[in-house]
């Protein structure tokens, strides 16, 4: 008598995100695409109260991060305590906050421009803590693969002067776009020595090991895609092979061409953005001295509890 199949070996089986099955990647990539956003605003959930979300609400926010791996929100004016980044993402699954060492004590960084002079001036080290652009990327890719940065909240509690907009790719789209040009792409950037983020020093020595992973690979526990990326060209090492140079190449090609499916959006106060951790950059920014561009930013380890896209 056959032993009876587990359902991680038959997801694993009917992945559309392994070469093995075509068929599968097919069914998906239609099912994907009947559905992909092509302008922010389709995103777009308004919420009345962040600590007690509707169903309806609810609801609307998960089926957009089922659709497309994010949603956008807007709460009323008004809505300013910090404490709403975390009980938004608890009422949507989200909960295994990752506290990095510049978060606050509540484990939500403030993403704000670092002055001179201040207790925050170490931070400018740090490009999210300046108002430079920040180039194309998914959240924590140079973290281990045990600490995967799976979701992300960023929500705008004060916007720049003038500048400062957000672009966004669902990072199953640009899985798409890759495969569709050469799975040989695909195959080069699951390699588990794709890319590597070296180490980071600062006085006492080693602050971050080096970080050696894929750019793509696919949860055991649930099935579903993890990216992770960065087109900065310093302090990243990729894999010194014609394969890999070639998947790198067209992906920062894609990131760069009108893509009907990067979103932009310039995020005004009481929005923000829940995310599986999609693909997103930042323009810069000219902040007004007497309100600086304040945004809310918090990593988790977990998905939220929007369903797997329908498409079996
Ligand atoms: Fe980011």
């Amino acid at each position: 008598m056959n032993a009876p199949i587990s359902p991680g070996l038959l997801r694993r089986a009917t992945s559309p995100f392994t070469l093995d099955c075509d068929s599968s990647y097919r069914r998906w990539r239609e099912a994907k695409l009947a559905v992909a956003a092509t302008r922010a605003d389709q995103l777009l959930v308004h919420v009345g109260n962040p600590a007690a979300i509707s169903e309806d609400e609810r609801d609307a926010l998960l089926a957009r991060l089922s659709a497309h791996n994010m949603a956008l929100y807007q709460l009323p004016e008004g809505c300013k305590d910090k404490a709403l980044v975390q009980q938004l993402g608890a009422q949507l699954g989200i909960t295994q906050l990752d506290a990095n060492w510049l978060a606050d004590e509540d484990g939500v960084s403030n993403i704000t421009v670092a002055r001179a002079a201040t207790p925050d001036a170490p931070r400018a080290d740090f490009i999210p803590y300046t108002d430079r652009a920040i180039r194309w990327h998914t959240d924590g890719y140079y973290h281990p693969a045990e600490r995967q940065i799976r979701s992300m909240i960023l929500h705008c509690a004060r916007p720049a002067d003038q500048g400062g907009e957000n672009a966004l790719l669902d990072h199953e789209i640009a899985y798409i776009a890759l495969r569709d040009a050469s799975p040989r792409h695909i195959l080069a950037l699951m390699a588990p020595d794709a890319m590597t983020i070296p180490e980071r020093c600062d006085e006492q020595g080693v602050a971050r090991p080096a970080q050696t992973g894929p750019v793509f690979s696919v949860s055991a526990s649930d099935g579903a895609l993890h990216m992770r990326y960065t087109a900065r060209t310093r302090s990243i090492v990729w894999k010194d092979d014609a394969a890999t140079r070639a998947a790198v190449a067209c992906l920062a090609e894609l990131l760069e061409s009108p893509l009907p499916q990067i979103l932009r959006v310039r995020m005004g106060a009481g929005m923000g953005i829940v995310a599986h951790n999609v693909l997103h950059d930042r323009s810069g920014f000219v902040d007004s001295a007497d309100s600086p561009r304040l945004l809310y930013r918090a990593r988790y380890c977990d998905r939220s509890h929007a369903p797997e896209l329908a498409w079996r």
